[in-house]
C-alpha cells in the first residue's frame, strides 16, 4: 500500500504550501485551484526549505536564489536549471494523499 494520507484538504489554504511528516518523511504540499500537489521539501538548487518560499497557485518560488517552478509539473521556469520532482497525489475522505513511491516528472496529474 503506498498511499499515505497526509493531512485533511481543510489544512492548506489554496494558493498556500506545508510541510507535513508522513512515515518520518517530510513532504511539501501545495494547493492551487485545480487541486493538491506533493514535492520533497527541499530546493534542488541548494536545499533550502521551500516551505519559506511562495506559492502563488501557478508557480512555487525558493525565495533563497529564486529558481521557480510550474506547481502542477515540477518544470524548471525562469532562473531554475532543474526540475522540482514530485509525488502522486489524490484526495479520499477529505483527506490529501500521496505515493511516496512513485517520483514524477513533468507529469500532469488529475487530483
Ligand atoms: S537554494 Fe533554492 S534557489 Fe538556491
Amino acid at each position: 500500500m503506498n498511499w499515505k494520507r497526509v493531512c485533511d484538504t481543510e489544512s492548506i489554504l489554496e494558493n498556500d504550501m506545508q510541510e507535513f511528516e508522513v512515515d518520518g518523511i517530510t513532504v511539501l504540499i501545495a494547493r492551487n485551484a485545480e487541486g493538491f500537489w506533493a514535492y520533497p521539501p527541499n530546493c534542488p538548487h541548494m536545499e533550502a526549505q521551500l516551505a519559506f518560499g511562495t506559492c502563488d497557485g501557478k508557480l512555487i518560488t525558493c525565495l533563497q536564489h529564486l529558481w521557480q517552478w510550474d506547481m502542477r509539473t515540477g518544470a524548471a521556469v525562469g532562473l531554475a536549471e532543474e526540475p522540482l520532482k514530485q509525488y502522486r497525489t489524490k484526495i479520499e475522505d477529505s483527506g490529501v494523499f500521496v505515493n511516496l513511491q512513485e517520483e514524477l516528472k513533468y507529469a500532469i496529474q488529475d487530483n
